[in-house]
């Protein structure tokens, strides 16, 4: 391995990346973050896909530290692939409750049956196959490619863009970049440990080339890095510019009977499919006009929601439904949006 002591010249590209993965992993040998799912560098320990697949899917959109929970409590509740193709698709819901974009949580259960169904149970080995599963996209296919099956793959998250797009000084703006990083990203992928390759750009992006005030003076890759110094680094990967939100108002209904309240199930198409939730209309632009007890403001990724709750009749209650204990409402597995509102509720009943 070469090792550079001094920053290169912009214009010695022949040089920017020289035994890159080199570099990069025998930092990852030293630094590597002890995750649940993750198998340590150099321990000679066969990856779980089943586990790798589960951590990759819950990952998206998600941090780290608000998946580990929820890794333990699915890993122990369905150890393997075939449990929780088992499952029923009321636990699996309420079990992802909190961790947000439930199509994430539809698929996953489509996809261990799928795998169940179609494959012996065993995750096909490549990126090829794993795309043809419901919820398995470009980036899953590729990162459970190289971390479960140590295939060559051009895993690219958030934090693997901006590593990239700093280390290369790519300034065209997201997402038109990400055809620039992935190229400049594929000819650095070493056959030899793809997956603990993917896994440090991942570590290196959230703990030294973090988007605020990067740590570059103790970074692996810091010697040929072109934004390195640079005062206005934060600014990399450069942002598309932000829309503005939609704002929208919707009605939830509050319907109390005996110590417990009435509970549907979201239609499985849309937003929240197939999550527990309280009754109400439609979401819309208009302010509602009835008479709120509380009401929350939550976002979501294309627009803005304030929901208000309401009090109606145990004659109100839809034919479909089911009459929840409010001392058990934990159980019910209330995505965020209605946890908000009968937490508030709640506190305020005393
Ligand atoms: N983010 C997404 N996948 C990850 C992984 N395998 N390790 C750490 N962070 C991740």
């Amino acid at each position: 391995m070469s090792v550079q002591t001094s920053r290169r010249d912009d214009d010695d590209a022949a040089e920017v990346g020289e035994d890159f993965a080199g570099r990069l992993l025998s930092w990852y040998d030293r630094a590597a973050r002890v995750l649940p799912w993750r198998i340590a560098p150099n321990s000679g320990l066969t990856p779980d896909p089943y586990r790798i697949w589960l951590a990759e899917v819950m990952l998206q959109q998600t941090t780290v530290a608000a998946v580990a929970s929820y890794f333990a409590r699915f890993t122990e509740r369905w150890p393997t692939v075939a449990d929780l193709a088992a499952a029923d698709d009321a636990d699996v819901m309420a079990a992802w409750a909190g961790l947000g974009y439930y199509a994430r949580a539809r698929n996953l259960l489509a996809c261990a049956r799928a795998v169940v169904r179609n494959h012996d149970g065993f995750f096909p080995d490549n990126e090829v196959a794993l795309r043809t599963l419901p919820g398995i996209g470009d980036y899953t296919a590729a990162s459970v490619a190289a971390i479960a099956f140590g295939r060559a793959a051009v895993v690219v998250d958030a934090n693997i863009e901006r590593v990239i797009a700093r280390h290369r000084l790519i300034e065209t703006p997201l997402p038109i970049a990400k055809r620039e990083i992935r190229a400049a990203l594929a000819p650095l992928v070493p056959t030899d440990r793809p997956g603990d390759f993917a896994q440090a750009l991942m570590d290196l992006g959230a703990g030294i080339c973090t988007p605020r005030c990067p740590a570059c003076a103790i970074c692996p890759l810091m010697t040929d890095c072109r934004a390195r110094g640079l005062p206005d680094i934060e600014r990399l990967p450069v942002k598309p510019p932000k829309k503005a939100k939609p704002h929208r108002h919707g009605v939830a209904h509050w319907i109390e009977e005996d110590g417990r309240i009435w509970l549907i199930r979201r239609p499985d198409k849309g937003m929240l499919g197939g999550m527990r939730a309280l009754p109400g209309g439609d979401w819309s632009d208009a302010r509602p006009a009835e008479s709120i007890i509380v009401s929350v403001d939550h976002g979501f990724t294309h627009f803005d929601l304030t929901l208000a709750l309401v009090r109606r009749e145990a004659t109100d209650a839809a034919a479909e439904g089911e009459w929840w204990p409010i001392s058990d409402l934990d159980a019910a597995g209330l995505p965020t949006l209605y946890r908000k509102l009968t937490d508030k509720m709640l506190e305020r009943d005393g």
